[in-house]
């Protein structure tokens, strides 16, 4: 099926978030007419600025835990990229509102999407269904042994997609993206991810906080590399009722990754602090990518030296604008 490249009509749940937004520049840039749908708990306006100019691009603010919401948006998209969600530090300290909005609002979608007739549906889930999985690199095989309600919530989406696809022939597709970095990604609140907060605390000249003894090992991807394969992997016919990883394919452990943001920002001078493990902390990802070049032929563009360098020019403009926005990062923020 083709996608970009074609004026097809694409609905993007999440879409003013982080990966999101990037999907929404890369297919308005390839001339879908994008509609995006958020409610702006974690999304923000100015990551659509530059898909609103396109003029192929409009918002509907709305919640998709209401099933009227979806009802009422997805006619008229015959796809569907499925991103909206909360994450899994948000799980620690709200598992109820997390389940609600990852399990039942993707249940919500996927009720609306088969009565509107949609011909193409990518549920984006994640690597953390994989939790505390033993045999590495992970391939698609692997056992799913989430840790957080996040995981097990975003599992719950994945399973209610492959039902209406079994039962109702929905023609859906299942992608699990291992760690995104890039700019626009959170630093702040219980969204806070690492690569943003080690950056930012470096500008600041503060010491990385890693959690644990740096041990825990991520498998990082570029945010527009993300957002290209998603187009890829939603064209693909043969991944159509299936399941299919998505990474870069390197492991990084996370003391080499602190190492790595001093030394971008020129701030190999301070060391890293080391804080108690978070609660529920997978200990490993790392992807094994071997389907999704088989079936996409699609491959990662960026390498993390390169990527992180482009992530630090992002945030070097926004910490020097405003260099309180420090405040808005909470060390555990899973305690929010
Ligand atoms: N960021 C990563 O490293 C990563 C890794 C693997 C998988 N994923 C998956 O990718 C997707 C996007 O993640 P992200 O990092 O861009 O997150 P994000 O928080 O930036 O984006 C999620 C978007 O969903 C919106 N949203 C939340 N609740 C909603 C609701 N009830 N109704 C409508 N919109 C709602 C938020 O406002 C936000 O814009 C998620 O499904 C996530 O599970 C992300």
């Amino acid at each position: 099926m083709r996608i970009a490249g074609s004026d097809s009509r694409v609905l993007v749940t999440g879409g003013a978030g982080f990966i999101g937004s990037h999907l929404v520049d890369f297919l308005a840039g390839a001339g879908c007419r994008v509609t995006v749908l958020d409610n702006f708990r974690n999304g923000r306006e100015e990551n659509l600025q530059a898909a609103l100019r396109t003029g192929r691009v409009n918002v509907v603010r709305g919640d998709i835990v209401d099933p009227r919401v979806c009802d009422n948006t997805l006619p008229g998209h015959p796809v569907v990229f499925h991103l909206a969600c909360l994450g899994v530090r948000h799980s620690l300290h709200n598992p109820h509102e997390n389940h609600q909005v990852n399990a039942l609002g993707t249940l919500n979608l996927l009720q609306s999407a088969r009565r509107a007739g949609v011909t193409r549906f990518l549920y984006v889930s994640t690597s953390e269904v994989y939790g505390r999985a033993l045999a590495f690199p992970l391939t698609e095989q692997a056992t799913t042994w989430p840790t957080t309600v996040y995981g097990a919530s975003k599992l719950a989406g994945e399973h209610y997609a492959a039902a209406f696809h079994t039962c109702h022939g929905l023609p859906v597709v299942r992608v699990r993206p291992f760690n995104n970095y890039g700019p626009r990604a959170h630093f702040e609140g219980d969204s806070g991810e690492v690569i943003p907060r080690f950056l930012l605390r470096a500008l600041a000249g503060q010491p990385p906080v890693i959690f644990g003894d740096g041990s825990h090992t991520r498998d990082f991807l570029f945010v527009q590399d993300c957002a290209e394969a998603l187009v890829r992997i939603a064209e693909c016919d043969a991944l159509v009722g299936g399941l299919v990883n998505l990474g870069y394919g390197e492991e990084v452990r996370i003391d080499a990754l602190a190492r790595l943001a001093l030394e971008v920002v020129g701030r190999n001078d301070l060391k890293p602090m080391h804080e108690a493990d978070r609660p529920g902390d997978v200990p490993r990802l790392w992807v094994d990518a071997t389907k999704l070049r088989q079936t996409t032929g699609w491959r990662p563009r960026i390498p993390l030296a390169q990527g992180l360098a482009d992530t630090l020019e992002y945030y070097h403009a926004l910490y020097t604008a405003n260099p309180r926005c420090l405040e808005q990062m909470q060390t555990r923020n899973w305690e929010v």
